[in-house]
């Protein structure tokens, strides 16, 4: 079964089509690129899923259950994690209490049962294993402000991770980053636990290669390809779309 499922999601905004039709499925531990030009509808498609925003219609299934303009915070307990294009971080909060906070949110519902010295001791060592996936355990008493950008960026994938997700959103992780920041995060997603199910937007073909077998396009919120990256290149419609940048899609 699926880990996550579109069928035939439209939305419109005004006369604007920002997704139309958009049918797809991904397999659990799957890690798929989401790819297409400026204004393609990729922000939008990630908020149809995680239900920052509602579809016109269609449907959008999690592991099989419809989950059809569930809240985010539902969506969440359902087991979808994201990130933001922009940034999201409590920037007075230490990096540790940022990713606590998280870890908390989900620890209401499912620490509820436990006595609670044992949930606090469970939050606490939630909260490492999850500075520990991103890198940051050195770093845990530093503020977020006072973060490098690559770091800040580090801690927002943590922020996602805290909610244990089964299905992992993230748009454009890298945007902003210098090679070595860029080289640092790919290397701690090919990292992330193999069966969190990972759906990225990203602009830069290296990452994509080296982090997706199988690459989604979208062009004025169509699919107009959904193959393997060699396959997906040579597409001619694909690389219509990326007329004017499409030299940087040949060379990747
Ligand atoms: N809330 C909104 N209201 C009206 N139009 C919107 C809204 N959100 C997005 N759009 C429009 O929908 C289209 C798709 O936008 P979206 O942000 O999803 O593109 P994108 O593929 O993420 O682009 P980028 O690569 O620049 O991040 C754009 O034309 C955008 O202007
Ligand atoms: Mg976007």
């Amino acid at each position: 079964m699926p880990a996550l499922e579109l069928e035939s999601v439209c939305k419109r905004f005004g006369a604007l089509s920002a997704i139309d039709g958009v049918s797809f499925a991904v397999e659990p531990g799957e890690r798929v690129a989401l790819v297409g030009p400026n204004g393609a509808g990729k922000t939008t498609l990630f908020n149809l899923i995680s239900g920052e925003l509602p579809p016109d219609s269609g449907t959008v299934r999690l592991g099989g259950r419809d989950v059809t303009r569930h809240t985010p915070e539902k969506m969440a307990r359902e087991g979808l994690g994201r990130t933001f294009q922009r940034n999201s971080l409590f920037m007075e909060s230490t990096v540790y209490e940022n990713v606590r906070l998280a870890v908390q949110a989900r620890a209401g519902v499912s620490f509820q049962m436990l006595r609670p010295i044992t949930a606090y001791s469970r939050l606490g060592e939630e909260t490492e294993r999850v500075l520990e996936l991103v890198r940051l355990s050195g770093r845990a008493g530093v503020r977020a402000s006072e973060l490098s950008y690559g770091e800040q960026r580090q801690l927002e994938l943590g922020i996602a991770l805290a909610t244990g997700p089964r299905v992992l959103l993230l748009d454009e992780p890298t945007a902003g980053m210098s090679a070595q920041e860029t080289g640092e995060m790919v290397a701690m997603l090919k990292e992330l636990p193999g069966e969190i199910t990972l759906l990225i937007v990203e602009h830069d073909m290296d990452v994509v290669g080296a982090l997706a077998r199988r690459i989604l396009v979208l062009n004025f919120g169509r699919l107009i390809a959904d193959g393997p990256l060699e396959e997906v290149r040579r597409n001619e419609e694909v690389l219509a779309a990326y007329l004017g940048v499409g030299e940087e899609v040949r060379d990747a």
